[in-house]
C-alpha cells in the first residue's frame, strides 16, 4: 500500500492534498470539517487588512453544458474580524496537530505590517505562513496582491520582511499575471522564501450578457475583472510549475513547490507531481462537489501508485521533467501521422472537416467501394439517403504532416491515433541547425535548398 505521506519543507500531513487559501477554508468549522474528512493539509483564507466584499461574487464558465469549468470571482481576503481568524485557526491546530494548517496573509507594504500579522499567525501554533502575492482583483488595487508579485523587487522585499521576522516556513504563492514566472520565483528566492506555490488566479471576465450587455457577476449592473481559476487553467499551472522545475536558480536553492490550478482528480494532482511538485492545493474542485473529493484523491492516486510499483510520491516526482525541452531542442525529422480506426469511426466528418478546411488537406472520404467521395449519404434510386452509408476518412499518410488536429477533434477515444513512421531523415534539432547552418534559419532561398536535400516537401 503506497504511502502518501507528505513533508513539505518540514511540514508533514498524511496526505498531499490541501486545501488552497479561498472560501473552503474560510473558517474552523470548515477546516475541521475537511480535515475529517481526510485532507492533509489546509491553507486558511488570506488574513489581512479590514475589507468589505461585495454580493454576487463568483461567475463561471459553461461551455457545452459542463458547467465551473472554470470559476471567476470578485472576492477579497478574508472579511472575518482576525481575532476570530486567529482563535479559530489555534483551535483547529490543537485539534489536528497531524495535519499541516498554514495561514495565508497579505498586508500593506510596511515591514511592520508583516511582523505583526507573522506574530499574530505564530502565536496560534501554525506550522506555516503563505505569502499572497496573487489576487488579482481587489486588494492588487490596494497595492497588495498581484501588485506585489508583478513587481520583482517588491516580491523580494516583501518577502524578505517576511522571512526575516518568521520562524516558522514561508511559502510565497505566485501570481500567474506576469510574462515571467521565473523572475517572480527567483524574487521570493532572493528574498528568503522557504518554498514558493502556484498559481493564484488570471486575471479574467467570463461573460457579457447579450440582453443587458453588463458583465459576469454583474454587481447592481457593474462588474469588475476576476481571478479565474478551476479546470480550465491546468495547463497554464502544469507550464508555470514545469517552468519553474527546470529553471536552474530554483532548481539549485532546492526549495518546494506546493502546486495549485485545475485540480480537481487524483490524475490531475499526478500530473503536477510528475512535473516535481511536492505537494498540491486545491479550490475550485472542492467548492464545486465538496470535501468528498478527498476520498477519490486518496484512493486514486494510491491506487495508480501500488500498480506503478510506486511506495512513496518522492518515487516519482519529477519523473516527466527529463522530457520537458526548449522548442530548439526537439528532433525536426520526427515525423508522426494519423492513423483512423474505420471500425471505430462514427462518420462525423469531423476530421474530414477540420483537416480539409484549416489544416493540411489530407484526408479523404472513402465509399463501401473504396471511390473517394464527398461528405453524405449514398442515395437510392429513389434519391433517399441510405441508412449507414456514410464515407469513411481515410488518411493520405504521404501528405499528413502529423498535425494531430484530427486526433483531438475525433469524439471517438481511441478512434485516430498518432503513429511514429520512419521520415527517412537524419535526426536534427533547430539548435544544431543553427550552429551547423546558419544561413537556413535566416535565409529563405537556403531554407528551400536545405529542404529539398532532406526530403521535406511544403506544398
Ligand atoms: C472564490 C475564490 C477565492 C479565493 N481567495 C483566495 C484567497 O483569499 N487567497 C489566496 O491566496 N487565493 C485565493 N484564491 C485562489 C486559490 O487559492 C487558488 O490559487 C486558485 O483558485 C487556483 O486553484 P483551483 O484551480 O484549484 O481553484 C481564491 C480562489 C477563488 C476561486
Amino acid at each position: 500500500m503506497a504511502d502518501l505521506t507528505s513533508t513539505f519543507c518540514g511540514v508533514t500531513s498524511p496526505n498531499p492534498f490541501w486545501l488552497a487559501s479561498a472560501p473552503p477554508t474560510n473558517s474552523g468549522y470548515q477546516v475541521n470539517k475537511a480535515f475529517e474528512a481526510g485532507w492533509g493539509g489546509a491553507v486558511w483564507k488570506t488574513l489581512g487588512p479590514p475589507v468589505l466584499n461585495i454580493s454576487n461574487r463568483y461567475g463561471s464558465l459553461t461551455i457545452d453544458g459542463k458547467r465551473m469549468l472554470a470559476i471567476n470571482n470578485v472576492e477579497l481576503i478574508s472579511d472575518r474580524p482576525l481575532e476570530v481568524n486567529l482563535r479559530e485557526i489555534a483551535e483547529v491546530k490543537r485539534n489536528w496537530p497531524d495535519r499541516a494548517v498554514i495561514v495565508s496573509a497579505m498586508v500593506d507594504a510596511d515591514p511592520r505590517a508583516w511582523e505583526t500579522i507573522i506574530r499574530q499567525i505564530e502565536d496560534t501554533g501554525a506550522d506555516g505562513i503563505e505569502l499572497n502575492y496573487g489576487c488579482p482583483q481587489g486588494m492588487s488595487e490596494r497595492g497588495m496582491g498581484a501588485a506585489v508579485g508583478q513587481v520583482p523587487e517588491m516580491c523580494q522585499l516583501n518577502t524578505e520582511w517576511a522571512t526575516s521576522v518568521a520562524s516558522i516556513p514561508v511559502i510565497v504563492k505566485l501570481t500567474p499575471n506576469v510574462t515571467d514566472i521565473k523572475a517572480s520565483a527567483r524574487a521570493a528566492l532572493a528574498g528568503g522564501a522557504d518554498a514558493l506555490s502556484l498559481i493564484n488566479t488570471i486575471n479574467s471576465i467570463t461573460k457579457v450578457d447579450l440582453d443587458t450587455f453588463s458583465i459576469s457577476p454583474t454587481i447592481g449592473g457593474r462588474g469588475t475583472h476576476g481571478g479565474y481559476a478551476g479546470p480550465a487553467v491546468k495547463p497554464i499551472a502544469l507550464h508555470m510549475l514545469s517552468e519553474l522545475m527546470t529553471d536552474p536558480d530554483t532548481v539549485a536553492s532546492g526549495v518546494p513547490i506546493s502546486a495549485i490550478g485545475g485540480i480537481v482528480t487524483w490524475t490531475d494532482a499526478a500530473e503536477f507531481f510528475l512535473l516535481g511538485a511536492s505537494s498540491v492545493q486545491i479550490c475550485t474542485g472542492a467548492m464545486h462537489y465538496g470535501f468528498r473529493i478527498i476520498d477519490d484523491l486518496v484512493d486514486g492516486l494510491s491506487n495508480w501508485m501500488d500498480d506503478k510499483g510506486f511506495a512513496t510520491i518522492e518515487d516519482f516526482r519529477g519523473r516527466a521533467l527529463s522530457g520537458v525541452s526548449t522548442f530548439g531542442q526537439l528532433d525536426l525529422s520526427y515525423q508522426a501521422v494519423a492513423r483512423i480506426d474505420t471500425n471505430a469511426c462514427i462518420s462525423c466528418n469531423l476530421c474530414y472537416n477540420a483537416c480539409e478546411d484549416t489544416a493540411h488537406q489530407c484526408i479523404d472520404l472513402v465509399d463501401t467501394a473504396g471511390q473517394v467521395v464527398q461528405p453524405g449519404f449514398d442515395r437510392n434510386a429513389n434519391g433517399k439517403a441510405v441508412a449507414d452509408s456514410r464515407p469513411k476518412p481515410v488518411v493520405r499518410e504521404s501528405d499528413c504532416v502529423g498535425c494531430a488536429l484530427c486526433a483531438n477533434v475525433c469524439p471517438v477515444d481511441g478512434c485516430i491515433t498518432m503513429v511514429t513512421v520512419d521520415s527517412g531523415r537524419q535526426p536534427v534539432t533547430w539548435d544544431q541547425l543553427q550552429a551547423e547552418s546558419p544561413a537556413v534559419t535566416t535565409d529563405w532561398d537556403a531554407m528551400s535548398a536545405y529542404r529539398s536535400t532532406v526530403g521535406i516537401d511544403i506544398h
